[in-house]
């Protein structure tokens, strides 16, 4: 049976997230405050995933409205709500979902600018509650679309945590896998441990297992390994953005296994939702990679593997060129090569 799992829960005064950070080991809530409270906590990778991050920074510009002190003029609360933007904004730069997360949130503003302070704060959080409920319908029709690209008894690889914990609920690549399994196409998943931060071993296993949907675990090494065996029929992963021309972002690791996916012909899929397709970038090239702490690299959880003054990189995501990638699977369905005008058309569909 599919189990619920909410790795984020709105409330009118706080905003509950499921720490990721101790995942598999403890599950525990962090309940954050305050909308610095909340960016800190996307900062910090409590909560990760691209549309999880949309989603909570919008909760989290709710909760910052909500606890405004009583603005002066219109000026005052346009400087404060600017502050709270800026600040969700700040946390981190990749996933486009962020950014789209604000911009709805300033647009709810805008056909609520007339109507005094609490019928905007309202009308603030509701938005909240509304992206998050959509997220989840979103997921589920990603996956709808995309079972049919899951052939029956097929062993499907993952990159990263593309999950319920990485999305309001269900998810994009692993909702595909949802959808399979619960079809009943006895899916097998090998997923990725995804160094530096785990996403693989930690969370995908941990959902995974929790719906009884069988999973492996490889380290990130191994892919092509089991590539070359023939036990790999098809990968799907999630994504941080997509540019235009369908070149897409997504954990590092993720254009390795793509190259290798290209070089043993096994299909490479992405399932993302289109407000991660950020149609203003025309290639993969204008995104902006994060780059985290040297110290997710030096240690392993909190044990240190390499000397602490050792010098590190640390990108967080790489950039898949649109030419591996089989297809984009979407709310409104796949888009496949030329990317550039399946997309498009996919935007206009969804638009009526
Ligand atoms: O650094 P993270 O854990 O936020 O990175 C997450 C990913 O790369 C996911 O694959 C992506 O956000 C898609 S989540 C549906």
């Amino acid at each position: 049976m599919e189990s619920a799992i909410n790795a984020i829960d709105i409330q009118q005064d706080q905003i509950r997230l499921l720490d990721q950070r101790k995942l598999p080991l403890v599950e525990e809530y962090v309940a954050c405050q305050s909308y610095e409270e909340t960016a800190r906590a996307i900062t910090d990778m409590v909560v990760r995933g691209a549309p999880a991050i949309g989603v909570t920074a919008a909760a989290g510009i709710a909760l910052g409205v909500q606890q405004m002190p009583e603005p002066a003029s219109e000026a005052d609360f346009d400087a404060q709500f600017d502050a709270i933007c800026a600040a969700m904004a700040q946390t981190r730069p990749t996933a486009v979902n962020l950014f789209w997360a604000i911009n709805r949130m300033r647009e709810c503003l805008q056909r609520c600018r007339q109507a005094p302070l609490p019928q905007r704060r309202e009308a603030l959080w509701q938005e909240a509650h509304h992206l998050h409920e959509e997220d989840i319908r979103l997921n589920r029709q990603i996956g709808a679309h995309g079972l049919d690209l899951v052939p029956p008894q097929s062993t499907v690889l993952t990159h990263c945590n593309a999950g319920a914990l990485a999305t309001a609920g269900y998810g994009t690549a692993l909702g595909v896998i949802r959808a399979a399994h619960f079809a009943g196409r006895q899916v097998q998943v090998l997923a990725d441990e995804t160094r530096p931060f785990l996403q693989g071993a930690r969370l995908t296993t941990w959902e995974l297992q929790r719906d009884e949907i069988p999973v492996t675990l490889i380290t990130d090494n191994m892919a092509g390994y089991f590539m070359q065996q023939g036990r790999v029929d098809l990968v799907i992963v999630g994504a941080d953005r997509i540019a235009a021309n369908g070149d897409v972002a997504n954990k590092i690791g993720t254009y390795s296994v793509a190259i290798l996916a290209k070089e043993h012909g096994i299909p490479f899929y992405v399932a993302a939702p289109l407000s991660t397709i950020d149609r203003s970038l025309s290639s993969g090239a204008e995104i902006p990679i994060e780059q985290r702490h040297g110290d997710e690299v030096r240690m392993v959880g909190s044990q240190r593997i390499a000397a602490a003054d050792i010098e590190v990189e640390n990108p967080a995501f790489d950039v898949t060129p649109a030419k591996y990638v089989r297809g984009i699977i979407t709310e409104v369905g796949v888009a496949s090569p030329p990317h550039e005008s399946t997309i498009a058309a996919l935007f206009s569909a969804a638009n009526g």
